[in-house]
């Protein structure tokens, strides 16, 4: 199995990715962190703990950042509602699982004790991951992998060429894309690829109790047309961690775009070389879209 720590902002789609990682035995999702994002790290922290009560999942939870290195945090709610998982019945939280320490220390602590390289899975705005990498940049060694769901080869769904994540912190990006880590970046044109049909919804509402839960999110969602399909954005990320032969990847050089006043949070990535600077990303470019919906499927058949 490989260990994996998830830092996140849910936020539905993050539900799903949350999902499929908890519940597929090839993962060992060994600490949670929350982050600043689609809505506030007080109500993303009270999202997740619902999810784990929910599943009767016991992971720790370590809260993180309230806000961006330097911005103000952007609020999402008009696409994730108020609480960013609005009205679905669920059990009690389980306030036990958080932890003691902000989410950098426990961060920091798993990767340190653990024996192998762990991967982090990166869904949210990247801020929690900058601060580790400044703080101890001495974990960079023992990390396998960086997987984020982020940025893009184009255009964006927050700014003109900025997608959601970077942009709520491109600081904090920045920092990340220049430290040398290995990692993956899975960009928001996959994640728009990444369809769920609405009879692919049918099925999963029928299918188990995650799947009428995540039917019901959906229903709330304000991100996309239920007709024309549901993006996966967020579970694409663990989607390339199961089944990375879905995915086609690009290695470049990618620059993250701070000053812009119309393009901070922009991702730059140089396929062609242009800056003459050394690959920093593999860069998800494309996705088997069919592949992705059965897999999709599946994954949420095993979360029973
Ligand atoms: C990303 O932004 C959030 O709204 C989603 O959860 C995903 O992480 C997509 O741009
Ligand atoms: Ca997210």
């Amino acid at each position: 199995t490989r260990k994996i720590i998830i830092d996140t902002d849910p936020g539905i789609d993050d539900a799903v990715a949350i999902a499929a990682a908890l519940f597929d035995e090839r993962l060992n999702v060994r600490l949670f962190t929350t982050v600043a994002g689609n809505v506030s790290v007080d109500k993303v922290t009270k999202n997740l703990l619902k999810l784990l009560a929910f599943w009767g999942k016991e992971v720790p939870v370590a809260i993180g950042a309230d806000r961006p290195l330097l911005r103000e945090a952007i609020n999402a709610s008009d696409i994730h509602g108020s609480t960013g998982m609005d009205g679905y019945e669920f059990p009690e939280s389980k306030y036990e699982l958080l932890t003691k320490n902000h989410a950098v220390l426990e961060m920091y602590k798993v990767l340190m004790e653990s024996k192998e390289k762990t991967t982090i899975v990166g869904i949210g705005p990247l801020t929690n991951i900058a601060l580790l990498l400044r703080i101890y940049p001495e974990c960079v060694e023992r990390i396998e992998e960086l997987v984020i769901m982020g940025g893009s080869l184009g255009r964006g769904n927050y700014g003109i060429l900025s997608e959601f994540n970077i942009a709520a912190d491109p600081e904090a990006a920045k920092i990340v894309f220049e430290s040398k880590i290995p990692l993956t970046m899975v960009s928001l044109d996959v994640g728009e690829k990444a369809l769920i049909l609405p009879e692919d919804r049918m099925r999963i509402k029928k299918m188990n109790k995650t799947g009428d839960m995540i039917d019901h999110l959906f229903s709330k969602y304000r991100g996309g047309s239920l007709d024309t399909g549901l993006k996966m954005y967020d579970g694409c990320a663990v989607a390339y961690l199961l089944a990375p032969e879905m995915f086609e990847v690009k290695e470049s050089y990618v620059a993250i775009e701070t000053q812009g006043s119309l393009t901070a949070g922009a991702t730059l990535v140089d396929l062609a070389g242009y800056l003459g600077k050394e690959i920093n990303c593999r860069v998800c470019v494309d996705i088997e879209e069919e592949q992705f919906r059965q897999w999709f499927i599946e994954a949420i058949e095993k979360c029973d």
